[in-house]
């Protein structure tokens, strides 16, 4: 009996066919993928107490080349943007900040008020030049998928014998609750503060009164993350309130005033798949 002639000789050839097109295909398809996958990742700079007067100026330039090259959504700096609150160090901060590609938002810090010796200008307008450099260079950042909710934890003056450290006041709470409230649908909460909250095991502390009630209200009020400077020193940790997770987090500083770490800040990458990660960058 004659043996039918089949076509198994060809079979080969056509699964090398197949697999030679589809693997130029994912060669074809790879750069558009990787496009999809940076435009669903949330990039931001995360950077602290840049203390004009006494900055680092070989850091602020790595910062800047680092901002241009990578392209945060936004640049979120948490205080202490000068050293004696003076006129000369604002203008040096709003030249820098305001030459930065793209949207920066600010909290002011302890620094951020006329200094000591100049009692008049804390007592009677402690908070002039901070706010004409808000108005000049803060900008919308605009985030479809985060908010960014600021609550202030520096004074010009209080009821305590250091008034460099934080405090949380209730109408100022209340507006960070409110802002919460109004982001409710976004999926990642932030909310800025120049003092930690709590203190995190770092050299330098915040002794923020009234900072772990707050952080618990926050807690309850859906903030992810509270992102905060001062010590200049990074950190990470996460607490729980009542079974909810609140991240906290530090920026170290771009300044001469470096205590255990090199100058650096923050970079954070949030995706809805993987959630939030955060990099200290240093120089
Ligand atoms: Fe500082």
């Amino acid at each position: 009996m004659r043996e039918q002639p089949t076509n198994d000789t060809r079979q080969p050839a056509n699964a090398d066919g197949r697999s030679v097109r589809l693997y130029l295909l994912a060669i074809l398809l790879a750069p558009l993928a990787a496009v999809l996958l940076l435009a669903a990742m949330l990039t931001l700079f995360h950077v602290s107490d840049l203390h004009f007067g006494y900055e680092d100026r070989a850091a602020l330039d790595w910062f800047a080349g680092e901002v241009a090259r990578l392209r945060p959504a936004a640049v979120i700096c948490t205080g202490d943007l000068t050293m004696r609150g003076t006129p000369r160090e604002f203008e040096m901060a709003r030249e820098w900040l305001a030459a930065l590609p793209v949207p920066v938002t600010l909290e002011p810090g302890n620094h951020d008020v006329p200094y000591y010796w100049y009692p008049f200008a804390r007592a009677t307008r402690p908070w002039r030049e901070y706010d004409a450099l808000e108005r000049a260079v803060e900008g919308d950042p605009n985030l479809p998928d985060a908010a960014v909710v600021p609550l202030r934890t520096a004074a010009a003056a209080q009821w305590r014998f250091n008034w460099s450290k934080g405090r949380v006041a209730p109408r100022d709470l209340a507006a960070a609750l409110q802002g919460l409230a109004h982001n409710a649908a976004k999926p990642l909460r932030l909310v800025t503060t120049h003092h930690p909250l709590i203190d995190a095991g770092t050299e330098g502390s915040g002794s923020t009164r009234g900072g772990r009630r707050a952080l618990a209200e926050l807690a309850r009020a859906g903030a992810d993350v509270v992102l905060s400077g001062h010590v200049h020193d990074p950190f990470d940790v996460t607490l729980e309130f009542d079974g909810l997770p609140i991240r906290l987090v530090g920026a170290g500083t771009l300044s001469c005033r470096l205590r255990a770490s090199r100058p650096g800040f923050n970079l954070l990458e949030w995706s809805a798949d993987s959630g939030l990660r955060v990099t200290v960058r240093s120089v």
